[in-house]
């Protein structure tokens, strides 16, 4: 049977990219996009749309029937700052959304599934350089909360009911395209943004906050690299740790002025400061490497580059 993949949470951040990749790689018509909410002229025009709720079991239901729908990719969530001023919405969406896909793993109603975890799943008393695979995970944000739990209840799946479930622990996602809403790290984001546009840039993060980073090429390669590995050699069922760059708010501030000499920074941290804090600065991801072949490409020059370079033409046609 003809692989069919449903992408839950498909106008996000990461969804959209996500999306437009494994059409190009599959055929617009062997992906299906469905969020909330419809996205951007890209996404809606090259490829099938539903609207659905992540929370919706029936809705989901219907479309994995309409369409044959053998994997599904759940990229919905509530991440960490927007977590923090609702805490109860934000657990009811990750976990509710994430049972509703487990279960229709469980039924074999699909046969494959992908939940991004997170290095918010790590907290204050874990490691913060290198941090290990396997470590003390005590998240103290919502968002990490629910990310712990469910990758606890990934490998739960997978040890009682044969789901074949894959993750990885995505660090901070830098990106161009589609804006991100409500995490802690997308300073990293409205960083270049501003740089372009306005020169200047005032951090809610200290200088010296150092965090795990990753460009958008990297992530979703490693998240089509996992889903594509054979099944034993996917050997963590939780989620595997992935790494690619870490950085400050000064470093890349840094960066930036190589290309833009007069970018100027300032610092005033906000409550996301006592988030960041609580999250890992390092990532070990050797075992993601051991298992299934994980590379990332760009460290945060290559990035920088690319990103600016991909932005300006974005203002420029806009
Ligand atoms: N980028 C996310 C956040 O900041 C972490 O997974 O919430």
């Amino acid at each position: 049977m003809n692989k069919q993949i449903l992408i839950i949470g498909a106008c996000g951040q990461i969804g959209t990219e996500l999306t437009l990749k494994l059409r190009e790689i599959n055929g617009n018509n062997a992906v299906i996009a469905s969020d909330i909410r419809e996205g951007n002229d890209e996404l809606m025009q090259s490829g099938p749309f539903e609207i659905v709720d992540a929370m919706d079991k029936n809705s989901i239901e219907k479309i994995l029937d309409k369409y044959a729908i053998t994997e599904v990719y759940l990229m919905a969530a509530m991440l960490s700052a927007t977590g923090e001023k609702f805490p109860a919405k934000a657990w009811e969406l990750n976990m509710t959304s994430l049972f509703n896909v487990l279960n229709f793993a469980k039924e074999k109603k699909i046969k494959k599934m992908f939940w991004p975890s997170s290095i918010a799943a790590f907290g204050p008393t874990t490691p913060k350089e290198n941090t290990p695979q396997e470590t003390i995970m005590e998240p103290t944000t919502v968002y990490g909360i629910s990310k712990q739990a469910g990758e606890r209840w990934c490998e739960y799946y997978f040890n009682n009911y044969g789901v074949d479930v894959r993750s990885v622990r995505y660090p901070g996602i830098i990106s161009w395209k589609t804006n991100p809403g409500g995490g802690t790290t997308d300073y990293a984001i409205e960083i270049y943004n501003n740089a372009l546009l306005v020169g200047k840039y005032d951090s809610f993060l200290n200088k010296n906050t150092k965090l795990p980073m990753m460009y958008m090429d990297d992530a979703i390669d490693a998240t089509i690299k996992i889903m594509d590995a054979k099944p034993e050699d996917v050997k963590i069922r939780s989620s595997y740790n992935l790494a690619a760059m870490s950085f400050t708010p000064e470093e890349i501030a840094l960066e930036i002025k190589k290309f833009i000499p007069d970018f100027k920074i300032s610092y005033h941290e906000d409550f996301r400061q006592r988030i960041a804090d609580s999250w890992p600065q390092s990532i070990d991801d050797s075992r993601a490497k051991e298992d299934w072949g994980w590379q990332p490409k760009f460290d945060l020059h290559k990035m920088s580059e690319n990103m600016l370079n991909s932005l300006h033409k974005k203002f420029e046609n806009s």
